[in-house]
């Protein structure tokens, strides 16, 4: 049966790195809160000269080293981003400009904190009908720039970074199981960057006076709905598949909240630590780049064998959710 499968990954971030002591002098906040209500400890923000696509484009290269493949064989290059380098040309033509694969149709993909479950929903769909062979996904995100660094509910919960993974066309068992892909648009102003699209364009006065450049969102809504959404795209993902919560080896959930990620793992009865891939501590909320960046430590980590289940859960805004049941 022609599946598409997972043969590389690589993960990208900035070196600095913000702390939650570092923003107690920024705001009034506290480590023990943003430990408590979130579990991050620090984030890494990318510095002067560095962008998007910077870590797009690292991310990407070792994602191909491990796959063994050349950049000129992909087919296709998505990359999921809500804080492109440039609104046009996408990012992702960047990238391919870059790392040289001139073979390959690229795209960016807005999906916010779901973008590259999105894209590996596309990968998928394109090998699975032959119109492609090797497809580059990745998620990449700079939100330091897009974050109010004087607003408390917000500044603390996000960081930079990227992860990239090599899909390819693969006979067999192995592979991506399954891909579920969900949208609800009736909220999609709960969490979202109101300034610099073309209702508030970033010349406006109106966008400068009301600091709409940056993100807002209603904390609380986002998190009652991630809950449930998360637990409704891995529930989809395993009934599709025949399988329950038991058969999960790992699950990779988006990296947004230590609270959301706990809340979700219990409603699914996956409660043991090293059944659950858990890294926000160190990264903070990266969107679109959290999944492949958590997929990209596991997999150099060793934590997925040779026919375990893995399940991607994401959430964001817009909202959009999703999830992808893979077999090493
Ligand atoms: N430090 C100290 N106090 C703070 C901070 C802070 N950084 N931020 C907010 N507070 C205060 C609030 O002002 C409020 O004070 P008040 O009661 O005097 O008004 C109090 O803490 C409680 O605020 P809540 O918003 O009710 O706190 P909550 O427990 O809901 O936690 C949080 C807030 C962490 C944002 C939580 O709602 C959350 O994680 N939501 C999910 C949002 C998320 O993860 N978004 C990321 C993008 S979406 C995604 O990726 C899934």
């Amino acid at each position: 049966m022609l599946r598409s499968k997972i043969t590389g990954t690589g993960s990208a971030l900035p070196e600095k790195i913000l702390t939650n002591s570092d923003l107690e002098r920024m705001v009034d906040t506290s480590d023990e809160w943003i430990t408590t209500r979130t579990g991050i400890k620090q984030r890494r923000i990318a510095a002067e000269g560095q962008f998007t696509s910077t870590f797009a484009v690292e991310a990407s290269r070792s994602a191909l080293a491990m796959a063994g493949v050349k950049a000129e064989e992909l087919d296709l290059i998505i990359l999921g981003t809500v804080t492109p380098d440039f609104p046009f040309p996408s990012t992702a033509c960047i990238v391919q400009h870059e790392i040289g694969a001139v073979n390959a149709a690229a795209f960016d993909l807005s999906a916010a904190c779901s973008g590259f479950i999105y894209g590996l929903s596309i990968a998928d769909k394109y090998i699975r009908c032959g119109d492609a062979k090797k497809v580059l996904v990745i998620g990449a995100e700079v939100l330091s720039r897009v974050v109010d660094w004087t607003d408390r509910n917000t500044c603390i919960l996000f960081g930079d970074g990227s992860g990239a993974a090599v899909v390819e066309a693969s006979q067999g068992d192995c592979g991506i199981l399954s891909t579920h892909i969900f949208s609800n648009g009736s909220y999609w102003d709960t969490l979202y960057q109101p300034g610099c699209g073309n209702r508030n364009p970033a010349t406006s006065e109106q966008t400068i006076a009301e600091r709409l450049f940056y993100i807002k969102m209603e904390g609380n809504d986002v998190f009652k709905h991630a809950v449930r959404a998360m637990e409704e795209a891995a529930c989809t993902a395993l009934s599709a598949n025949g399988m329950t919560p038991a058969d999960v080896s790992l699950l990779i959930p988006h990296q947004a909240n230590r609270r959301i990620i706990d809340a979700t793992a219990k409603r699914l009865g996956i409660t043991e630590e090293d059944r659950v891939v858990i890294n926000l501590h160190n990264y903070g909320n990266t969107s679109s780049a959290s999944i492949p960046i958590s997929l990209d430590e596991a997999n150099r980590s060793g934590r997925m064998k040779t026919g375990d289940i893995v399940l991607l859960d994401a959430f964001g805004g817009g909202f959009t959710y999703g999830s992808a049941l893979i077999r090493c």
